[in-house]
């Protein structure tokens, strides 16, 4: 399974890059918003800053809802570095614009996913990823890490290659559960990802090892 930061943090994009797992970002425009990037120019001085650090896919998403109006951004977004995938909404109009981005041969990630019906759509339109939001799913007492596992059943049995991206990810625990059902790529804050690391015994093993080492050694 790859991992993915979900943020438009520079800094944290670095730090994740730097501690040697990363394999792309997403963003979206809430993501950006959080970061103060606002205006045309600044959208896409960021979006070329964050794939100069990212050798991976970067996501940017499209604002656009109507057809022409998504093909005009995607299109734009696609021309600033070739790691950008163009993501793109779960609406009529973004499916349209999945299989005509997929007939130009630019990648994509579909985006507010929440049923297998929609994950379907998806890739018949070709889509490279899907963005299905397990955290949103759980936040209404409905199960994100089901919803993952039907659609893996789906793309496996149907053969569809489009990669389940999991998104709206909280915790460490999300990871490692996507990761048993069968997502191919989770994309998460960086907390959750060193989240990963903790384990009250790896903390006291240490302390012991090196307690023993220093008593032994003086
Ligand atoms: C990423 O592709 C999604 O936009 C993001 O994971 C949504 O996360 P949230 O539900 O925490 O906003």
């Amino acid at each position: 399974m790859k991992f993915f930061i979900d943020t438009a943090n520079l800094d944290q994009i670095k730090e994740a890059k730097d501690f040697g797992i990363l394999d792309g970002v997403t963003t979206n425009p809430s993501l950006m918003a959080k970061e103060g990037i606002s205006g045309a120019k600044n959208i896409e001085s960021h979006y070329k800053a964050i794939c100069e650090i990212v050798d991976g896919d970067v996501s940017a998403e499209v604002i656009s809802t109507d057809y022409q109006g998504i093909i005009d951004e995607g299109e734009y977004l696609a021309t600033l570095a070739p790691n950008i995938v163009v993501k793109v909404p779960m609406i009529k109009d973004g499916i349209k614009a999945i299989s005509y981005f997929t007939s130009k041969g630019i990648r994509t990630n579909c985006t507010l996913v929440f049923s297998s019906g929609q994950a379907i759509l998806a890739a018949k339109a070709g889509a490279t990823y899907l963005s299905p939001f397990i955290g949103r799913v759980d936040d209404i007492t409905w199960d994100g890490m089901a919803l993952i596992a039907d659609i893996a059943e789906i793309y496996a049995i149907q053969g569809y290659e489009t990669e389940i991206l999991a998104a709206s990810v909280r915790n460490a625990k999300h990871i490692v559960d996507a990761a048993r059902s069968g997502a191919d790529i989770v994309t998460c804050p960086l907390s959750s990802i060193l989240g990963l690391l903790k384990h009250p015994l790896t903390e006291i093993g240490l302390a012991k090892f090196l307690a023993d080492h220093a008593k032994a050694n003086g």
